[in-house]
């Protein structure tokens, strides 16, 4: 296992089955291996068919809700629901969980301002991508399943400008190493927003 799929360890989290590292769920999974198992192939299950019937982006926090509970409501009971607990990886933390509210709507209305980034070139596009991909990352709105949530958000703006984004081109490690650098101080992205460039298409 990756380190990266790993968040940092906390004493009395609530979202932990008592005394296991293993989370709460709705398979009866007791340990990570197993829950991990099984919730890649639903939420894998969930995600074609979220592709076959999309939410209505609408490009707010309720649209990262929305996709998250279709990708995990048979899997977690937090589906949908935003953290209530702090969360940190490779050692620094996400968003405090009290400004979740406040921080999406302050970044989702900068990017209503910049029109959904329409109207922008390649470059533009791809360097705008990666920054509001970054701001997304370092709120992590949900207690586990932040990457492919936020992807698919992603996916739909990239949509929208008539693009595609290959994900399955890019490693979990270089996703990671990308988004880490926003969340140690380099805001612009531009790690993530050059994974983006070389693996866009035009649709
Ligand atoms: N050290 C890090 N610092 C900041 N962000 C990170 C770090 N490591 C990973 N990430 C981000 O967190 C995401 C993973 O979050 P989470 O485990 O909640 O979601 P997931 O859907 O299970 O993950 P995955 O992206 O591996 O499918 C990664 O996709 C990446 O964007
Ligand atoms: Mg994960």
């Amino acid at each position: 296992m990756h380190p990266y799929e790993n968040y940092d360890l906390r004493e009395n989290d609530p979202y932990l089955i008592p005394g296991s590292e293993c989370l709460k769920n709705l398979l009866g999974a007791k340990d990570t291996t197993r829950l991990n198992l099984l919730e890649r192939q639903i939420s894998g299950a969930m995600l074609v068919s979220l592709n076959q019937s999309p939410i209505p982006p609408t490009f707010d926090l309720e649209h990262l809700c929305k996709i998250h509970h279709r990708l995990f409501s048979r899997v977690y009971p937090f589906a949908g629901k935003v953290r209530e607990v702090e969360i940190a990886k490779g050692g620094r933390l996400f968003l405090p969980h009290n400004l979740i509210y406040s921080v999406s709507e302050k970044t989702f209305a900068e990017l209503k301002r910049e029109n959904y980034l329409q109207g922008y070139d390649q470059d533009k596009f791809c360097q705008r991508v990666g920054y509001y991909f970054g701001c997304i990352n370092t709120i992590h709105p949900f207690r586990e399943g932040n990457g492919r949530t936020q992807r698919i958000l992603i996916d739909q703006l990239a949509e929208l400008n008539g693009y595609e984004i290959n994900w399955s081109a890019m490693s979990g490690h270089a996703i990671a190493e990308a988004s880490a650098a926003v969340l140690a101080g380099d805001k612009s992205g531009k790690g993530l927003a050059r994974l983006v460039r070389i693996n866009l298409s035009r649709i």
